[in-house]
Parts: structure tokens; sequence; C-alpha cells
């Protein structure tokens, strides 16, 4: 008994060697490969190479070598059979039962398919008929047709089955293949007066095809049906013609037509592929990810275009790749706008591509005005799901970009994405919840930091020029109490007739609700001020950018050792650097300070 050849296929696609190898061998990517001691012979400098994107490893040393399959039977010394079992169990693969099952000859059904193949681009080629001059009225040259193998199939009930079955091939296999239907006389042609685009494997074998109607005849694109040999979840179109150029260029763009891929493959852009007619799948991205890390989307800017970019963000990040979106201007397809503006224009759009996660951010402001605080909490709310996909240093960008658009305090959505209920309700949190939220949290800023702007108010109930100091100098009061009372002075000071040097505590008191005016109160009765006002507003002004930049230099070390784990040591040395500026800004306004 063997297992067939799809099963293993699929079994390998699954499983990463990388993986499979990192967990025995320890690895350092260099160029191409995994690099490491290898397990099979001993040797102090590494010649073990694992190759991602063929998914093989090699010993220049003792010249081991395989799939991972073979590793696994080598390492741990098992058979075929048992390797296979163990990949199975590790990674929670189900093994198909095969006892009694006959071996499917796979060989065979690509053979009848490239026959096919040949049969629709004979037919586009041979002379003059519509299928060709409909796509060089989509602008595609002699050679791109003959490099996507591009066919036509005849008006024809049978001029495909006729010319097959004098190849001696039966009607059941083209019937299992889709290029025959079953008809009460018999079966017929499935695919006519059609453009056809033979879908390739990975490896390069014919698995299926895509057959665009040339005139307006529904359906638009008739695909082949699922088969044996044909799992739409399981490839991509064009990949075997494209894999090289995705990993040349270190990214792939993601288009949803046959028709876009080979119009950006012949304006230039060749590292690009398209599922087939179906939403991307997990497995999909797994293929990706042998050749590239980094994913541009480019589909449709309509709103079935948006759903499946959401989607296929969701399912890249699954399987951990950076995934950006690519919007196409003017509304217009990737084929027709590459056609109209070229290359370049194109690799400008793909340069500007945003960034998975700020393109769900902006997809879930539609609908929102934000002209009201119900809005913002309420967006918030449902940003911050999103928001706890991320990791650390991803999630501190999006806190300050958010803190920056609406104006709430970082540390109130760090609480939101850290505390706001570890359990997903189905039902979104309601606004308020998470408005008492921030609120609440608002008030319980750092004790150090209240303390000063206490400080600086109650200076300022004395002698209110330092009102406009404040200002001037950007002081930006961190809690809300404080926010209040300031409020409350700048008020009373508005509405003095001839200006007013100080201001009547009791006047700030009854403008205030009873919880900030207790609080101001207390403050009031230990803060002491001394003689020298100016003095006094100067430490305080001092100790302030102090503390922010303190907190500054706190967040950047956080981020510093999330990226040092990530490996990222051009963000590392990027952060260094800026760490290096804050710490250098700290020692001057401290020496300030003292001069
Ligand atoms: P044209 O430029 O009009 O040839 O098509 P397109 O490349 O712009 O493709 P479109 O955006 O219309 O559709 C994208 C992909 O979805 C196609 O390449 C097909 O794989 C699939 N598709 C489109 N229409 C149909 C259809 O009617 N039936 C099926 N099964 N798939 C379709
Ligand atoms: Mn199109």
């Amino acid at each position: 008994m063997a297992f067939d050849n799809r099963f293993i296929d699929e079994l390998k696609m699954n499983i990463n060697i990388v993986d499979v190898v990192g967990k025995e061998v320890s690895l350092k990517k260099s160029g191409s490969n995994h690099k490491g001691l290898c397990p099979f012979h001993s040797e102090k400098t590494p010649s073990f190479m694992v190759n991602e994107e063929k998914q093989i490893f090699n010993c220049f040393g003792c010249g081991e070598k395989g799939d991972v399959i073979r590793f696994v039977q080598r390492f741990y010394n098992l058979s075929f059979m048992d390797a296979v079992d163990k990949l199975c169990e590790e990674y929670g693969i189900k093994r198909p039962d095969y006892s009694g099952g006959k071996r499917i000859d796979y060989d065979k059904y690509y053979e009848i398919n490239a026959k096919a193949a040949r049969f629709f681009y004979k037919n586009l080629t041979g002379g003059p008929n519509v299928g060709y001059s409909y796509l060089k009225g989509r602008g595609l040259t002699d050679h791109t047709i003959a490099s996507f193998g591009l066919g036509y199939a005849p008006d024809s009930w049978n001029a495909l089955t006729n010319h097959l079955r004098k190849e001696r091939i039966s009607d059941a296999d083209m019937v299992k293949l889709g290029l025959a239907s079953e008809g009460k006389k018999g079966i017929y042609d499935k695919f006519r007066d059609r453009v056809m685009f033979p879908i390739f494997s990975t490896n390069g074998k014919v698995i299926g095809f895509g057959g665009r109607a040339i005139g307006d005849v529904k359906p638009k694109y008739l695909n082949s049906p699922e088969s044996e040999i044909f799992l739409k979840k399981n490839n991509l179109y064009a990949l075997n013609f494209t894999k090289k150029d995705i990993s040349e260029r270190d990214h792939v763009i993601m288009v949803e037509g046959y028709m876009d891929v080979i119009s950006l493959f012949q304006s230039g852009v060749r590292n690009v592929a398209a599922s087939l007619g179906t939403a991307l799948t997990d497995n999909q991205a797994k293929l990706i990810s042998r050749y590239t890390k980094n994913v541009v989307l480019s589909y449709d800017s309509d709103n079935a275009g948006i759903k499946a970019a959401l989607r296929g963000i969701s399912i890249m990040k699954g399987q951990n790749l950076n995934v950006k979106v690519l919007t196409v201007e003017d509304g217009k397809d990737p084929d027709e706008f590459v056609k109209k503006h070229g290359r370049e224009a194109f690799e400008r759009l793909v340069k500007k591509a945003v960034p998975g996660t700020e393109f769900r951010l902006n997809a879930l402001k539609v609908g929102y005005s934000f002209d009201n605080d119900t809005d913002v909490l309420d967006y918030i709310n449902r940003v911050v799901p999103v928001l706890r996909d991320l990791n650390p240093v991803e999630q501190n960008i999006y806190i300050k970009k958010l803190s920056d658009e609406f104006g709430l305090s970082e540390s109130s959505i760090t609480a939101e994405v850290h505390t706001g209920g570890g359990v997903q309700s189905a039902r979104p949190k309601t606004a308020s919840t998470t408005a008492n939220n921030i609120r609440k949290r608002d008030t319980v800023s750092d004790d150090r930091d209240i303390r000063l702007e206490m400080s600086l108010l109650i200076l300022a109930v004395n002698n209110t020029r330092y009102l406009k100091c404040f200002e001037d100098d950007s002081i930006v009061f961190r809690s809300g109490r404080s926010r209040n009372i300031l409020a409350a002075m700048n008020q009373l000071c508005d509405d003095a007739e001839n200006g007013i040097h100080s201001i009547d505590l009791n006047k700030i008191f009854a403008l205030l609700d009873p919880d900030d005016e207790e609080y101001f109160r207390k403050f009031t009765k230990i803060i002491k001020i001394g003689p020298d006002d100016e003095a006094f507003y100067h430490e305080c002004r001092t100790a302030y950018k102090i503390n922010a930049l303190k907190d500054k230099r706190l967040e950047l070390l956080q981020r510093i050792s999330v990226s040092e784990k990530m490996g990222s040591s051009k963000e590392t040395a990027e952060l260094g650097m800026q760490l290096v500026e804050i710490n250098n800004l700290i020692k001057e306004t401290m020496e300030d300070n003292n001069a």
C-alpha cells in the first residue's frame, strides 16, 4: 500500500520544512537558505542547508538531502509511512484511509489536460478566429499568448471531445476533468466559443482551465470544476510563471483576475498571482510564504473588493505575512490601469500601498461622521479588537496614530486594548462603556504629573499671566481634573472686564463640580510656591518636560526589546538612534535647569 501523490503533495504544502528541521537543528537565515550544523554527520562549521522555497534540505558535507519526509525518516530513523504518520500527528493533518482504495493515475490526467490545452492553443493560433481577435483587441502580444498558453475553444458541441477520442481518451476521463459534460445523447464539449486560460500547478502541470466568454454571455468566466487534480484552494493562477520574480523582488502582487495577471506580466510587472475566482485560502497564503513574506493585495475598489481585501488581510496575517493593500485610482482594475498608464505608474501605486492594519482601520470608518463623541467612541470600540491582533510594536504605532487623530490620550486607548474585556462578546460593547473607561482612566493619570499640574495652576491663581505661558510652552495637562480647573480659570479671566492679576479661589471652586472642587481645595492647602514665581514656574516647566521625555524613553526601551526579540535589526538600530536622541535631550534639559 502506498499513499497517493496528491495527499503527499498536500501534506508537504501544509508543513514548512524550516519549521520541522528548526525543532531539532538550530538554523540561521543566510540568503535564500537556512544554515545549520548537519545532524547527520559531525561538523564544526555549518554545511547543512534548508531551502524554504524549494522545501528541501541538503548537506554539502555528507551529501544527505531530500524533502521534509526524508528528513523526518533520517532524523528519527523511521520508515516512509511512519514519517508521514508522525508529521500528520504533529500538524493535525487527517490521514486518508487508503485500505482497499485504488491509486489514482495523476500523470494520466495531467496529460489529458495538456492535450486539451494544445488543442485550444492550435485553434487560437492556427488561423483567423474570434478568440485571437478578442485577445489582440485586449492588447496581448503573440509572445504573451504563447507564454501563457492561451487558447480558443471553438463554437462547437464536439470539437474537443472528437479530438480527444481520436487520441484514445475515454469519455469518462473527459467528464471527470470537466472538459466534457454528460447529456442524454452522450457527452459534449463543456467549453464553447470561449478564450481559454490553462491553469497550471506550481510545478507547471495543467490542472484546469478558465474560459472567458467572447460576447456578452453568462457566465463571463467558466472554470473547470474541482477534480482529482484541480483543488482551487491549493493553487494560485500563474504562480508557476511568476514564482521566481516573486522571490527575487521579495513581494507578490495579488490580483483578482486572469487578465489582470497577464496584462501586468506583459507590462513588466511579473511578481503577480491571482486566486482562482474564489476567496483567498490559508493554503494559498502558505504557498505564497515559500517565495516571499510580503503581499500586496490589488483588488477592485468597490464594496466586494474591499470585503475581499479585508478577508485577504486576515488570511495573510494568519500565516504571518506582511500585507498591504493597493488601491487602483479611478476605479479601474489593474489590467486597465497598467494598459493606460504603464508599468512605472503601477509600481508607484505599489509603493503607496497602505499597510493592512491601516486599511482595516479606514474601512471601519465608513458610516461615521465623527462630528460627535459617540461616533469617536463607537469607532474606537470597533478598532480595539483589531489592535489586539497586532504585535506590541505595531500596537504602539497605531495607538499613537489614533490618539493624534481623535485627541484621546494614548494611555486610555492602551488601557482599552489591554483590559477591555478579555472575552470577545458577539455583540460589540456599547459606546458608553468605552466612554466611561476612557474617562475613568484619565483621572487616574500619574500622581507625579498631577502634582505638577496642580502646582502650575495654583501659581496661575496668584499670577494670571502664567495662563498664557502654559499655551506658549505647550504644556498640555494630562489629567481631566487639571483641564477642568484650567477651563474655569480661563473663563473667569475672560469674564473679567479689565483683565485681572489674580483670581479669587472661591470663584474657581464655585465653577467646579464637587469632585474636582474637593480635589483642588486639598492641593491649595499643601502646595507652597515660595517667593520667586518665575523660578517656581521654570522648575515646574522643566520637570514637566523631563517627565514627558522619560515616558518616551520608557516606551522606546519597550519597543527596542520587542524588536530585538523579533530579530528586526534595522528597526532596532533605528529605535536605538531615537533613544540616544532622547537621552541627550533629557541631559540638556536638566543642565538648562541647573544653569
Ligand atoms: P475581464 O477583464 O472582464 O476579462 O475580467 P477580469 O479579469 O477583470 O475579472 P473580473 O474582475 O470580472 O473577475 C475576476 C475573476 O473572478 C476572474 O478572473 C474569474 O476567475 C472570476 N470570475 C469572474 N466572473 C466569473 C463568473 O462569471 N464565473 C466564475 N466562476 N468566475 C468568475
Ligand atoms: Mn478586467
